[in-house]
Formats: C-alpha cells, sequence, structure tokens
C-alpha cells in the first residue's frame, strides 16, 4: 500500500500552481485598482524570476499597461492555447502592443517559453 501514500509529481506540482494562484487572488484589489495587482510567487527558477523582474514585468506586472498580468491564468488561457510556436513568434517578431522580444534582447527562445509558462501558471504546447 505504500504507492497510496507516494504524492504523484503532477499532483504536487498542481497543488503547488493552485496555491501559488491562491496566493496571488488573496493579495490582489487592496489597493481596488486591479483584480491582479499583487506580484505572483517568485519563479522557482531564478534566472526566469530575473527575466520577469527585469524586463517582462515593466508591463505584465503593471496593470492597466494592455498586456495579460502574471498570475492571471484566465487572461492567459486563451493566448496559451493558441501553442508554443504561435505565441513564441508572438513575442520574438512582437505582437500590438507586445514589443518585439519583450525588450530582452539577450534572451533564447526558450527563455521567453519559461517566463511565458511562468506568468501563465500554464504549460505552452
Ligand atoms: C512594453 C510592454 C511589454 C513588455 C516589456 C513585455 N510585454 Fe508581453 N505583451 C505586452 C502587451 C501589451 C501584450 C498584449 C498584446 C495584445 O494582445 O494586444 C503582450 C502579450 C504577450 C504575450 C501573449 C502574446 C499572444 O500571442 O497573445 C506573451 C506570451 C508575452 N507578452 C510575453 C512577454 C515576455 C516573455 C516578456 C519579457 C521577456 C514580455 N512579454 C514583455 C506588453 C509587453
Amino acid at each position: 500500500m505504500s504507492g497510496m501514500s507516494q504524492v504523484r509529481r503532477g499532483t504536487l506540482h498542481g497543488i503547488l500552481m493552485g496555491t501559488a494562484l491562491l496566493l496571488v487572488a488573496c493579495g490582489s484589489g487592496q489597493d481596488g485598482k486591479s483584480a491582479v495587482s499583487a506580484p505572483p510567487p517568485p519563479a522557482a527558477n531564478p534566472a526566469i524570476q530575473k527575466i520577469y523582474g527585469s524586463t517582462c514585468s515593466a508591463c505584465h506586472g503593471k496593470p492597466g499597461t494592455g498586456a495579460p498580468q502574471a498570475g492571471d491564468v484566465k487572461a492567459w488561457a486563451p493566448r496559451v492555447a493558441q501553442g508554443k510556436e504561435v505565441v513564441t513568434g508572438h513575442i520574438i517578431n512582437g505582437y500590438k502592443g507586445m514589443p518585439p522580444m519583450g525588450m530582452c534582447m539577450q534572451c533564447s527562445e526558450d527563455d521567453f517559453i519559461a517566463v511565458t509558462e511562468y506568468m501563465s501558471g500554464a504549460r505552452l504546447q
């Protein structure tokens, strides 16, 4: 019966993500400006957190910029659903108010994907 007590990796990840999103939800709206005003918990990968914090967060962590906000799963869902290829193309080439490369000129495609997955709380496929 030992298998029963083991927390599967996927489940644990789900729980962690759920907790992270709950924290975002709980911290939101305190300034009354936006549904998602609190910064999401730091990304698990410090390098990704750094990229987010130094570039993407200027818009994706700032309500009113027109950018889907980090931690706003609902806003990200239809974008993520476009698929990895389309989304990555939009990041690299720019897309409406989204500047090419998200203004991170030294970022790799993998970086963009990782940061987007962090901001959206979803997996790009
Ligand atoms: C100067 C502001 C700004 C910066 C900096 C920025 N973004 Fe964006 N981003 C936007 C806006 C605005 C949109 C929404 C565009 C639209 O659909 O109108 C967007 C949309 C996106 C999308 C969704 C594209 C789609 O297909 O719907 C992704 C993914 C994204 N940004 C990733 C990033 C990443 C990763 C970074 C950092 C490397 C970044 N952005 C930096 C403004 C910004």
